[in-house]
């Protein structure tokens, strides 16, 4: 029975580098995401057998449509995962920001609320479930211009602890990695190499006690230690990986 672990977001950023690191691990993986040429890409990356599945997280019902006719389809695989890693973001002055609020609550909530309910009961009944969100040091630690996306990163990480204290029972862990600053295209700043655009990389990778932006391996990483099963007794935990930006009192 081969371990599958969903993974939203898979087709840039964050979310291509988890896929490399959890093929690299020996999971099935199934890839989630809007584009499906850009699952596509990662699949042939990580050079091991995968499934793309092509959807929009903010659309609820299509969501579990889509898991649950997955899972009847191959009754085969174990799920045993669930990395909730899509999300958008969005800065703007509050008052300006009412077009900013639907969508993020739809996606970076909601996509992790809906895709763990789509699992959770195939969970339950292995008595074996791994959930990953990927949140945000913003979510404890805010800047302006920021109110929707990092209350709602916050609110992503009371869930967390809540499905946690719920999932124990059911050998289900929940977890989260929340990342600093990470160079993804996420950023508008990424690929540009103009000179304002290099002097504020630079400036960025200064503002850290590490000296450096994070690269998306680096939350791979701990995604991959909360997954492994060597790790079993972590769950509701919030693990910072931001070179030690949360450390410091400097808004980027
Ligand atoms: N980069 C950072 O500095 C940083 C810091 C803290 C937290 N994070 C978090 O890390 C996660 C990954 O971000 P990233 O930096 O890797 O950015 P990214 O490269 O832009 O990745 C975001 C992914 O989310 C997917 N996505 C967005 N809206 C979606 C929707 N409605 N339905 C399905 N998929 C959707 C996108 O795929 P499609 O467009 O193809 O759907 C894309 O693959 C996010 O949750 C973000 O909040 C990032």
């Amino acid at each position: 029975m081969k371990e599958t672990v969903f993974l939203t977001g898979a087709g840039s950023g964050i979310g291509k580098a988890i896929a490399k690191r959890l093929s690299a691990d020996g999971y099935y993986l199934v890839l989630v995401g809007r584009r499906l040429n850009k699952l596509q890409e990662t699949a042939t990356e990580i050079n091991t057998p995968a499934d793309c599945l092509e959807l929009d997280l903010s659309q609820g019902s299509e969501l579990l449509n889509a898991v649950n006719s997955w899972l009847q389809n191959h009754g085969e695989n174990k799920v045993i995962g669930l990395v909730n890693n899509a999300g958008q973001f969005i800065r703007s002055p509050f008052g300006e920001d009412q077009n900013d609020w639907d969508p993020l609550f739809h996606v970076n909530l909601m996509g992790p609320v809906n895709m763990s309910r789509a699992l959770w009961s195939h969970f339950q009944k292995n008595r074996d479930g791994r959930i990953v969100n990927i949140s945000s040091n913003l979510g404890q630690t805010p800047v302006a211009g920021t109110s929707a996306y990092s209350s709602l990163k916050a609110a992503l990480d009371n869930f967390t602890k809540c499905l946690a204290l719920e999932g124990g029972a059911f050998n289900i862990r929940v977890n989260s990695v929340a990342p600093g600053l990470v160079d993804t295209p996420i950023h508008d700043f990424h690929q540009k190499d103009d000179t304002g655009s290099l002097q504020l990389k630079e400036a960025l990778h200064g503002m850290h006690p590490l000296s450096r932006m994070g690269q998306a391996e680096d939350i791979a990483g701990a995604v991959s230690y909360f997954l492994n099963p060597s790790n079993s007794w972590t769950t509701g935990a919030i693990l910072n990986v931001d070179g030690g930006l949360s450390l410091t009192s400097k808004d980027p």
